[in-house]
């Protein structure tokens, strides 16, 4: 079946490479262009395509302007896992690099986009249903968590996935942490099946839909929260970080929720720092926020919210700046979060010439979050024992900045080096620089290990695409 095809296509390479404009593109064929050649035969110039305006959105709609540079051979825009399949042993069979695209937010440069290599977007893809005899929400790969929330709302139901509605389903597959996490565990915990189409986060094969068990939170009236957003003046991150500290140490309710983003470049914002907060009832209580509600504030937006309303309070869908992310894990101790600050703070002064912002994001994982992941059978990452905040550093270069220079790479590496996690927490991979070893401070490293061997014993993904380190 392979051979006639490879042959046609090698002609139809040349043809191509002949045919067009420049000089220069006469180029002997590639990996990349054999299997896209093979693919357009395969599926049509409709699913795998090389320009146009979807090729376009698709290229330049990546969250990280970094990632919208990449020029990928061609596109494949599978309709069914089938259609995956044959991209995947295409690719497989020329030795193709390869990329795959779900909801484009990726900070990680090269991670859901490529040049010279295949990208699989699934971005038609995008269904959503709820089946009330099964009880669960099945979705595609190429759906936001904004939509499926939008769609399985009217039923009562949410699904457990981030705290930005723009995010996309790769989340599911690096852990995900949800505003109710702390009473649901991690967003994995939810997942009942999944259809892999083996051929390798995205190096144990690629996930063609997901089965989830939904939360039982009610339709958008039902505003069972209260919460919302609280922004701070620059001159109150200190006081901030202190009170981040003690509710990571203290708080053991898992109907409280709370994100932290603190902004360091410019300190004389008003609103340079924001923290959202919810409830699980009818009022914020004291004895867990009155720390966060006694600093001086120069806006609240609090209310009464349903899940749905809390969903769709972050976009999250900004678009135009290079990002770069790296994680840390830390317990709640008030000089381990001010000196994780203050790296961070001497790293953006450092650069600041290069740099738009940069945040301090903190995300507590309580242990409560660790026992309802236990309630549905556990998952990879490891329950350490202890409540800890996953620390997400967050840059943003100014826009049009094309990629990060060599010097702003070496501080970056320095400063995660300066603030690493405390010891026996895991890093949280989908918040972490490409540099960082995650899977190594799982407890069951090993096993990780021993299953990527087992469905990829030629190291094939690891040689082909751009994903976590380690394994
Ligand atoms: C603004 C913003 C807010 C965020 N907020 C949160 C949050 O609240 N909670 C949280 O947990 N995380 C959050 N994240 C991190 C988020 O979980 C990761 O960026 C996640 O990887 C995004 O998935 P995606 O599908 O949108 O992105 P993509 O870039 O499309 O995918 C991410 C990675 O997963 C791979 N991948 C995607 N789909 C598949 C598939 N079907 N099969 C195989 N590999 C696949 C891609 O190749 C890529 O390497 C946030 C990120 C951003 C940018
Ligand atoms: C994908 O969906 C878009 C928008 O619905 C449509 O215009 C396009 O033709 C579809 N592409 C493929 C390859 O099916
Ligand atoms: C796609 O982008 C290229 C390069 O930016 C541009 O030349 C081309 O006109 C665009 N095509 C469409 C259909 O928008
Ligand atoms: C923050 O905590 C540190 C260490 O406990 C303390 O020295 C400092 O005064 C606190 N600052 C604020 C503003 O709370
Ligand atoms: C810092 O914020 C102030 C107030 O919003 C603004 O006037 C100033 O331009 C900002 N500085 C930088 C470097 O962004
Ligand atoms: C978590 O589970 C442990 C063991 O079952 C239990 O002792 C502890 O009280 C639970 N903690 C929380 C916060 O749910
Ligand atoms: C501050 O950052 C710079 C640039 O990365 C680095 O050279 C310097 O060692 C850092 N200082 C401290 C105290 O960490
Ligand atoms: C590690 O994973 C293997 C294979 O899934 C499992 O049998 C073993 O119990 C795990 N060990 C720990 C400590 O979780």
């Amino acid at each position: 079946m392979f051979l006639p095809l490879f042959l046609t296509c090698t002609l139809l390479s040349i043809q191509v490479a002949a045919a067009s404009d420049s000089i220069l593109d006469v180029t002997a064929p590639t990996p990349a262009s054999l299997a896209c050649d093979t693919l357009r035969l395969e599926l049509g110039s409709t699913i795998v395509e090389t320009s146009g305006a979807q090729y376009n959105q698709t290229t330049q709609n990546t969250w990280s302007l970094f990632n919208s540079f990449e020029r990928p051979t061609c596109i494949v825009y599978p309709q069914s896992a089938f259609q995956v399949q044959i991209a995947m042993t295409n690719i497989f069979v020329f030795g193709a690099h390869y990329a795959v695209q779900a909801g484009a937010h990726s900070a990680m440069v090269g991670y859901n986009s490529i040049t010279n290599g295949v990208l699989i977007s699934f971005a038609n893809m995008t269904s959503v249903s709820y089946s009330t005899s099964t009880g669960t929400i099945t979705v595609q790969p190429g759906a936001h968590f904004g939509d499926i929330e939008t769609a399985v709302e009217p039923y009562g139901v949410s699904v457990l996935g981030g705290r930005a509605s723009d995010i996309g389903t790769g989340l599911l597959l690096g852990g995900g942490i949800s505003f109710v996490s702390p009473l649901y565990g991690w967003s994995a915990d939810s997942i009942k099946a999944m259809d892999v189409v083996l051929g390798g986060a995205n190096r144990f094969g690629i996930v063609t839909r997901y089965e989830l068990y939904p939360l039982q939170t009610g339709n958008r009236n039902n505003k069972a929260w209260y919460g919302g957003l609280i922004v701070y003046p620059g001159s109150q991150s200190v006081a901030l970080s202190n009170a981040s500290a003690k509710y990571i140490r203290e708080v053991t309710d898992p109907k409280a929720g709370l994100i932290v983003l603190l902004n360091v470049i410019n300190a004389t914002d008003p609103a340079a720092n924001a923290i959202y907060l919810f409830y699980k009832g009818a009022s914020l209580p004291t004895s867990i926020f009155g720390d966060f509600l006694a600093i001086p504030s120069t806006l609240q937006s609090l209310s009464a919210l349903s899940y749905y309303d809390i969903s769709n309070l972050i976009a999250g869908n900004g678009r135009g700046n290079g990002q770069q992310f790296g994680a840390s894990s830390l317990v709640g101790d008030e000089t381990a979060f001010l000196n994780s600050y203050n790296h961070l703070v001497n790293f953006t002064q450092s650069f600041a010439s290069e740099l738009a912002a940069s945040y301090m994001i903190i995300s507590p994982v309580p242990v409560s979050q660790w026992n309802a992941t236990a309630a549905s059978g556990g998952n990879a990452i490891g329950n350490p024992g202890v409540s800890y905040a996953a620390m997400n550093y967050n840059l943003i270069y100014p826009a049009g900045v094309k990629a990060a220079s060599a010097g702003v790479l070496a501080g970056f590496k320095l400063l995660l080096s300066q603030i690493p996690p405390s010891p026996g927490l895991p890093l949280y991979v989908n918040e972490c620089d490409a540099s960082q070893n995650i899977f190594a401070t799982y407890p069951n490293f090993s096993a990780l290990k021993n299953t990527y061997a087992k469905y990829d014993p030629l190291r094939f993904n690891i040689g082909h695409t751009a994903g976590p380190i380690g394994l």
